[in-house]
C-alpha cells in the first residue's frame, strides 16, 4: 500500500520551503514595523464560528467547509479563513470589551474543499492582518498602505489593487433591493446558480463568471448610487488619502467577496501571472462581525494574502544554503571529534555543519558534501588525531592544507562569505 497527501494538499519541503521561509520572514518583519502582533488560533473551530461569520448562503459555508462530527457529536469546521476564528478569539479574550485597538496577524494554513487548480488547493495557507477598534477611513487607508509595503518587500511589483465600497448594512440592503428590481424580468438570461442567487445572495452574481450572467450584469446598477452619505464620504476619503500616498488603485463597481461579513470599503489584490484564480489577495472592512459573533460594535478591517498564489507570482528560485560545512571522519575517535567541533563552529559561526551519521565510507562522504553544496569539508582520520591536526579542504579547489585544531574555527571564518 502506497499512502499519498490528500487531494488538493501538498507538501512544501526544500529547497521550495525557503521561499516560504523568506517571505514569512519579510512579513512578520513588515506587519510587526506597523505594530500587529501575532495570533495562532486553532485550525478547528465550532461549525457555526463560519455559518454565522462568512454566511450560510456563501460558497464557502455551502460547498467548501471540511466539517465533521467529533465523538461527542460536536459539529466542528477546518477553518476554511482566518478572519472569524480571530474575531471568535477577540471576543473571548475580552478585548472587544476593553475597546482599544489591535493590530493581529496570522501565517497559516486554510481549508477549503475546492476543485484543485493552478493556485488553488484544498489545503493552502494564508497570511493575514486585522484591525480592530476603529471605524476611520484612516486604519482602511493604514491597511492597504503596509499591504502595498509589503508586496514591495516581497519583490513583487505589478499587483493590481481593486477597490470598491459595500456600505454599511442598511446600504448593502438596499442595493440588494436595486439588484433584485433590475433583474426580476432578466432571470431567463441567467445560469441556474444565479436564478437562486437572486433570492439567497444577489451579490454573488455580480462577480458570477458565465457568459449570460456577464451580460446580464455589465448594465447593473451600481453600489456607489445605494451608499448612505457618511459611507459615501468614508469612501471618498480613503480614495483621497491612498491618491495623497502614491498608491495606485483601480475603483471597480462591481467587487462585491465572497464573504457576507464585509461593509464599506473591500478590495482585492490581482497579479497578472496568475491566470484564472488571479486574486492574490483580498480583504475589507467588517464592522458588524464582532458584534453578531456575540461581542460589542467593534470596527474592524482586514485582509488576507494567499502564500501558494504568492510563491507563483514572485517566481523565486529557491536559494542554496550559503556556508555549509562538512565534516568527513575516519574511526570513532574522529567521530567523536568531528562532533565536538562542530558544536564549536556551529557556537561560533552562523553556519551549516554536516558530519558523517552513516559511518560511510571516506568516499561516500565526500560525494555526500557535494550533494548537500558544501563550499569547505574537514578531514580528520587517525592521524589528524595523533598529531591534533586537521585537513581543510576547499570544494571548489579542491585545495587541502593542515591547520592545527585549536586553529580551525578562525581559519573556516576567513573563507566563508
Ligand atoms: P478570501 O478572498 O476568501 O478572503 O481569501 C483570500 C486569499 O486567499 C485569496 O485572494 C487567495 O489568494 C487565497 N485563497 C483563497 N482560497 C484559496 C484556495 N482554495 N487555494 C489557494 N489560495 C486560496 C479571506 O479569506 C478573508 N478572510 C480575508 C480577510 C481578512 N478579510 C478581512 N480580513
Amino acid at each position: 500500500m502506497k499512502y499519498q497527501a490528500i487531494k488538493g494538499m501538498s507538501d512544501i519541503f526544500y529547497p521550495e520551503v525557503a521561499v516560504w521561509q523568506e517571505i514569512e520572514g519579510i512579513a512578520r518583519k513588515c506587519l510587526s514595523s506597523y505594530g500587529y502582533k501575532e495570533i495562532r488560533t486553532p485550525a478547528l473551530e465550532d461549525t457555526a464560528i463560519f455559518v454565522r461569520g462568512i454566511g450560510d448562503t456563501t460558497d464557502i459555508v455551502t460547498k467548501e467547509m471540511y466539517t465533521f462530527k467529533d465523538r461527542k457529536d460536536r459539529s466542528l469546521t477546518l477553518r476554511p479563513e482566518g478572519t472569524a476564528p480571530i474575531v471568535r478569539a477577540y471576543i473571548e479574550h475580552g478585548f472587544d470589551r476593553a475597546g482599544s485597538e489591535l493590530k493581529l496577524f496570522y501565517i497559516g494554513p486554510m481549508f477549503r474543499s475546492e476543485r484543485p487548480q493552478k493556485g488553488r488547493s484544498r489545503q493552502f495557507h494564508q497570511i493575514g492582518a486585522e484591525v480592530f477598534g476603529s471605524a476611520s477611513a484612516y486604519s482602511d487607508a493604514e491597511i492597504i498602505i503596509q499591504l502595498d509595503d509589503m508586496l514591495k518587500l516581497f519583490g513583487l511589483s505589478g499587483c493590481v489593487f481593486k477597490l470598491n465600497s459595500l456600505g454599511c448594512k442598511k446600504d448593502k440592503e438596499t442595493f440588494a433591493a436595486v439588484l433584485r428590481d433590475y433583474l426580476k424580468d432578466k432571470k431567463a438570461n441567467l445560469c441556474d446558480d444565479c436564478k437562486t442567487r437572486i433570492d439567497k445572495n444577489v451579490f454573488r452574481m455580480l462577480d458570477c463568471k458565465s457568459e449570460g450572467c456577464i451580460k446580464v450584469m455589465r448594465d447593473a446598477p451600481s453600489v456607489a448610487a445605494s451608499l448612505c452619505s457618511p459611507c459615501a464620504s468614508h469612501f471618498d476619503k480613503v480614495k483621497k488619502i491612498l491618491n495623497k500616498m502614491n498608491i495606485s488603485f483601480k475603483e471597480e463597481k462591481n467587487l462585491v467577496r465572497g464573504l457576507d461579513y464585509y461593509t464599506g470599503t473591500v478590495f482585492e489584490i490581482s497579479h497578472p501571472s496568475l491566470g484564472a484564480q488571479d486574486a492574490l489577495g483580498a480583504g475589507g472592512r467588517y464592522n458588524n462581525l464582532v458584534h453578531d459573533l456575540g461581542g460589542s460594535d467593534t470596527g474592524a478591517i482586514g485582509y488576507a494574502l494567499g502564500m501558494e498564489r504568492l510563491v507563483i507570482a514572485l517566481n523565486k528560485k529557491p536559494q542554496s544554503e550559503k556556508n555549509v560545512l562538512y565534516i568527513a571522519t575516519m574511526g570513532d575517535d574522529a567521530k567523536l571529534e568531528a562532533l565536538k567541533i562542530s558544536q564549536e563552529i556551529r557556537k561560533a559561526l552562523s553556519i551549516t555543519v554536516l558530519t558523517d551519521i552513516k559511518e560511510a565510507s571516506l568516499k561516500s562522504q565526500m560525494r555526500s558534501a557535494d550533494k548537500n553544496e558544501a563550499s569547505l569539508a574537514l578531514i580528520i582520520g587517525e592521524d589528524e588525531i595523533k598529531l591534533g591536526t586537521i585537513t581543510l579542504r576547499d570544494m571548489a579547489t579542491k585545495e587541502q592544507v593542515s591547520v592545527g585544531m585549536s586553529d580551525i574555527v578562525s581559519e573556516i571564518k576567513k573563507r566563508i562569505k
